[in-house]
């Protein structure tokens, strides 16, 4: 089951993790189309001696069989895939070395893939280069790149201004581009480091000297990028391990269970007390079993790793782990965000989009649209209703469930998130601010409760297996006067007499035993939620189905449950047409289809949701 983790690590994330000990950099390339990032990142690899011996003659001879003009740019082409003198190529990086250090350039194709490499972590840059063609001057995604550099909080930047030859080696234009680029950079608050005057394709100011402008006294490129200082190593950050996966052996009488993740920052041995987030439960790491070395005692950041945990505590993808001895992440179901839009259609208010963070994938909705740039010419546009694509946004989110994350200032690679719509990817962006929300006080509760919580020696997948079920919470909502009590009591029978291991609680079950110390509706309404919460969370370790039946639930009510409640567990269903209040259900139950099956939608809710599977 491990065995598809090992083969998509890729060879040069495995060349990277075992040179983990040596000075890297990671680094971006980013500009307009056609301004020459290619041909600098080829001329770099060629006048570093960084290339396999004949590659170079190669190529040319190869451009002079089909008459093609011999480009720089070609040799990256050329070498994809190969994996000669330390030099590795793929689709988006190029790794090579110098005598200080091993560099990772990511060469972006296309901005879409730039944000999303940027973003997702797939490349994260510690340091950028911008390349702005001198003949054609600054453009469009000149601005746009700086933008999202600055968005995405990469402070160490150097504009390389090429095709120098294009423009007779003139001062006057280096001078002019230094000018207008430099005072948009400060509108954004971000400072170049260096600007450098080349010509990618001559050679010139890339690893030598150029002859050709004498009046340029600064670094050549290879010169700054020697310059660039490495983050602090991720490894000396707080410990974060998203949750990607649990691998669970349920054969053989073997029932470990293995988290398996790659390690974003930190490290931790065998013995470290782990706390997961959001739902704060701890255990101790047993053991660690790594997919692609011999068994060690700890894990580091870039890892792919499994570890066992000792108690086998219940988690799940989308969890953070953390060490209970260092800084918590942040949990909320509220957040502000710069958003970088790259939909067709505008980011919209009220409408339903997936917020995916590390492992987290969560439903959200925009809240409040706070300030919308345009990336081309960062003016506020004003709007306050959308943001269109390729605007940049202050926007506050709400997610439909807490997720654990660090504030990207923090923590980069825990702070980064994409937005997805229809299965793509529409934006990205970086977490700003941890907001609070209405669920503060209460999601307390429930990590003090999971972290003192006596787990028993049964696992949950004995029990599910036992029971061939999930368990679950069902709720069943709907307006006052439909039946939707009498459904939900209906399909506790039908799965009784099917032998399953179901129970249907009434809110008025409820209200007059464990409820009886406070008063009914208004000001404790929530707390008679948590209350019912509380008995669900029991019922739910003990393996069972339980069915909930209550009137016209609203959002508020909804989160509360899921606060309380490892959410994935929680399914909700509205009987009725007409959904009356602002809840978000996973299914609604039109009145035909209720008075055509009855009870039996319900049971395909269960098995839509695989709580209980077809073929019994
Ligand atoms: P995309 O990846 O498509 O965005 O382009 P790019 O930025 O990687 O540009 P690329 O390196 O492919 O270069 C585009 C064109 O500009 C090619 O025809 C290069 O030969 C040419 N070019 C690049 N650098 C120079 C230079 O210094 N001088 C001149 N005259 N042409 C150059
Ligand atoms: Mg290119």
């Amino acid at each position: 089951m491990l065995e598809p983790t090992i083969t998509t690590a890729s060879a040069p994330a495995r060349a990277e993790r075992s040179e983990a000990a040596a000075s890297r950099l990671h680094l971006v390339i980013s500009g307009h189309v056609d301004h020459g990032k290619s041909t600098l990142v080829g001329r770099l690899l060629a006048d570093t001696g960084s290339l396999p011996d004949g590659k170079l003659e190669q190529v040319r001879a190869l451009c002079e069989r089909t008459s093609k003009p011999f480009e720089y740019a070609f040799l990256l082409d050329a070498l994809k895939d190969e994996r000669a003198q330390g030099i590795t190529i793929d689709a988006a990086r190029v790794f090579f070395k110098t005598a200080t250090r091993h560099y990772i350039i990511i060469d972006a194709p296309g901005h879409i893939e730039f944000l999303k490499n940027m973003i997702t972590g797939a490349a994260r840059a510690e340091a950028a280069l911008l390349v702005i063609d001198a003949h054609e001057g600054i453009q469009e995604n000149s601005r746009r790149h700086a933008t999202m550099l600055s968005m995405l909080g990469i402070r160490q930047l150097a504009v390389v201004v090429n095709k120098m030859d294009l423009a007779g080696f003139r001062r006057e234009t280096f001078d002019g581009i230094v000018a207008e680029f430099g005072a948009f950079l400060t509108q954004l608050g971000v400072s170049a480091e260096t600007w450098i005057p080349v010509s990618a394709r001559c050679g010139a100011n890339i690893a030598r000297r150029a002859a050709e402008m004498p009046w340029y006294t600064g670094p050549t490129v290879l010169e700054a990028l020697e310059r660039f200082r490495p983050e602090p190593p991720a490894q000396d950050r707080p410990f974060r391990l998203p949750v990607q996966d649990v691998y669970k052996f349920t054969n053989f009488a073997d029932d470990r269970r293995i988290v398996a993740g790659t390690v974003d920052s930190g490290r931790a041995s065998v013995g470290d007390e782990l706390v997961f987030y959001p739902s704060g439960k701890r255990a101790r790491i047993q053991s660690v079993e790594a997919f692609s070395r011999d068994e060690r005692p700890d894990v580091t950041a870039g890892e792919a790793v499994g570890i066992t945990l000792t108690p086998q505590i219940y988690t799940s993808r989308g969890e953070l782990a953390a060490r209970s001895d260092e800084p918590p992440p942040e949990v909320t179901t509220r957040v502000r965000a710069n958003v970088f839009w790259l939909g067709r259609a505008p980011l919209a208010l009220r409408k339903d989009y997936v917020f995916k963070l590390g492992a987290a994938r969560v439903p959200m909705r925009v809240e409040a649209i706070h300030r919308v740039i345009d990336a081309a010419d960062l003016g506020d546009t004003g709007a306050r209703t959308g943001v269109e694509r390729h605007q940049v946004a202050e926007c506050t989110f709400k997610l439909h469930r807490a997720v654990a994350f660090d504030v990207s200032a923090d923590l980069a690679a825990t702070g980064r998130f994409v937005i997805v719509d229809d299965y793509d990817i529409r934006g990205g962006g970086i977490v700003a601010e941890a907001l609070p929300d209405r669920d503060e006080a209460l999601r307390s509760k429930v990590l003090l409760r999971n972290a003192k919580w006596i787990s028993s020696h049964v696992s949950p997948e004995r029990r599910a297996e036992r029971y061939s079920q999930r368990p679950t919470l069902l709720v069943v909502t709907g307006e006052a006067e439909t039946d939707r009590k009498e459904l939900a009591r209906q399909l506790e029978v039908k799965l009784f007499e099917e032998g399953r291991f179901v129970y249907f609680l009434g809110m008025g079950s409820v209200l007059y035993g464990v409820d009886a110390d406070i008063e009914r509706g208004g000001e404790q309404r929530r707390e008679h939620l948590r209350r019912l919460a509380e008995i669900a969370n029991i019922l739910l370790d003990a393996g069972v189905i339980l069915i909930v039946s209550a009137a016209e639930l609203t959002q508020s009510d909804l989160d509360v449950l899921k606060t309380s409640l490892p959410a994935e567990l929680v399914c909700t269903v509205w009987v009725g047409d007409r959904v009356t209040t602002d809840i978000s259900c996973d299914y609604v139950l039109t009145d035909a289809e209720r008075e055509r099956r009855g009870a039996d939608a319900l049971k395909t809710v269960l098995e839509d949701q695989r709580v209980i599977f077809k073929p019994w």
